[in-house]
């Protein structure tokens, strides 16, 4: 029999539009979190060479030693802090590292705190564990930035865990540094762990990343390769778990998981090593992408009401269009053959919205907005009549 769990795993709305998009012609793609960029060559040439070098057998299960090293120097060059990389677990993305995070902490009936919206992704990971989740609500008047009050609201005795993400996904929120702090210090008080999921770090365009790690080691993070530097089909990234926790984790990751691939590790430590300048030519084009979009969002007839400060997407209010977000979104991909994802599926808060993902080009972005806005003046559709 089909188990509970796998019964109430909800599926991953944006990945459903994709596949729907995939089947029509001509589609332009606001709707998925891919970056559009090569991977940096300095990768793809490591990886080649690991191949050529026959590095094809299992790793350690936490990774190759000089992997592990690089990741450690990242964190005391990007924020300086010293992070043993004996605390390092190497992982097959940032997912499997969330999946290795909520089976070392939660237990079965465990509440896990997470923010509303938030990546969609999150409540089935903590629902693999048999955890219960509270939310802590966010709304555009603030810049969907958490306050530490909301959250102290919502902790209870059967906390367990925070789960904070900055740059966020739906919302491209970031988090300020003295805010994290703070929430490390409540969590502390209430006996929960903080989880950073901090997997955009780098792509921010207002303010400054931080790492939870400079205010605890008692946190686990999470974080990869995928995003910053345009790696998703690589499947790499990381946990740093906290010292209590380093063999528990390590265990669970033996047995389930072995290793990550071994030669893609070696286009890990390159990535790291020479990466820099990469992630700054990216992170302008960004920049420049989301500017536009922003504009744009408010010639479509939706308000945002707050200017996303990294990442790649922002959250666009559709409540004056007739319908909900599944018609709106339906009429975009129909109509003007422009995907985008539902909001609901990232939480009741996002539930009068589009995500809208500027991992596309600038090119396709004004093709986009054309084609949004002519279908808006030119069509009449059920679903907006
Ligand atoms: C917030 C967030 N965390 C984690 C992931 C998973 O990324 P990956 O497994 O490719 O590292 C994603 C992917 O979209 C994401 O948006």
């Amino acid at each position: 029999m089909v188990s509970e769990r796998a019964n109430r795993t909800t599926p991953f709305a944006a990945m459903d539009v994709l596949e729907r998009a995939n089947r029509m012609d001509d589609v332009i793609h606001l709707e998925v979190g891919e970056p559009d960029f090569e991977t940096p060559t300095a990768a793809t040439e490591a990886a080649i060479a690991a191949l050529r070098a026959g590095e094809t057998g299992y790793t350690s299960s936490k990774g190759k030693p000089e992997l592990r090293r690089a990741i450690a120097a990242y964190y005391d060059r990007r924020y300086g802090v010293d992070v043993d990389p004996e605390r390092i677990i190497v992982t097959s993305g940032s997912s499997p590292a969330l999946l290795l995070a909520f089976s070392a902490l939660v237990d079965p009936g465990d509440e896990v705190v997470l923010t509303d919206p938030h990546y969609a992704c999150y409540p089935n990971f903590v629902r693999q564990t048999g955890g219960r989740i509270a939310t802590v609500p966010l709304s555009a008047d603030d810049g969907f930035r958490p306050r530490v009050s909301a959250f102290e609201r919502v902790l209870s005795p059967e906390t367990e865990a925070l789960l904070v993400n900055s740059p966020a996904n739906p919302t491209g929120a970031v988090l300020d540094g003295d805010t994290l702090g703070e929430l490390v210090e409540l969590a502390d008080r209430a006996g929960a762990t903080v989880i950073s999921d901090e997997v955009y770090h780098g792509l921010t365009y207002e303010g400054e990343d931080h790492t939870v790690l400079e205010y605890t080691d008692d946190a686990f993070v999470l974080d990869g390769f995928s995003k910053r530097f345009s790696m998703t089909g690589w499947r790499l990234g990381w946990m740093v778990a906290p010292p209590d926790y380093v063999d528990h984790v390590n265990r669970i990751a033996q047995n389930t998981l072995i290793c990550a691939p071994n030669f893609v590790q070696s286009a890990g430590v390159a990535a790291l090593e020479s990466g820099d300048d990469f992630l700054a030519g990216v992170r302008d084009t960004y920049r420049e992408r989301r500017d536009f979009l922003v504009d744009a969002v408010e010639d479509w007839g939706m308000s945002m009401g707050y200017t996303p400060g990294g990442a790649y997407y922002l959250l666009a209010d559709v409540s004056d269009l007739p319908g909900d977000a599944f018609d709106a979104a339906d009429f975009f991909l129909e109509e003007a053959g422009v995907a985008m994802t539902p909001g609901p599926d990232f939480g009741s808060n996002a539930e009068n919205c589009l995500r809208v993902s500027y991992a596309n080009s600038a090119e396709k972005l004004a093709e986009a907005s054309d084609r949004i806005q002519r279908a808006l003046t030119t069509v009449e559709t059920p679903a907006l009549d």
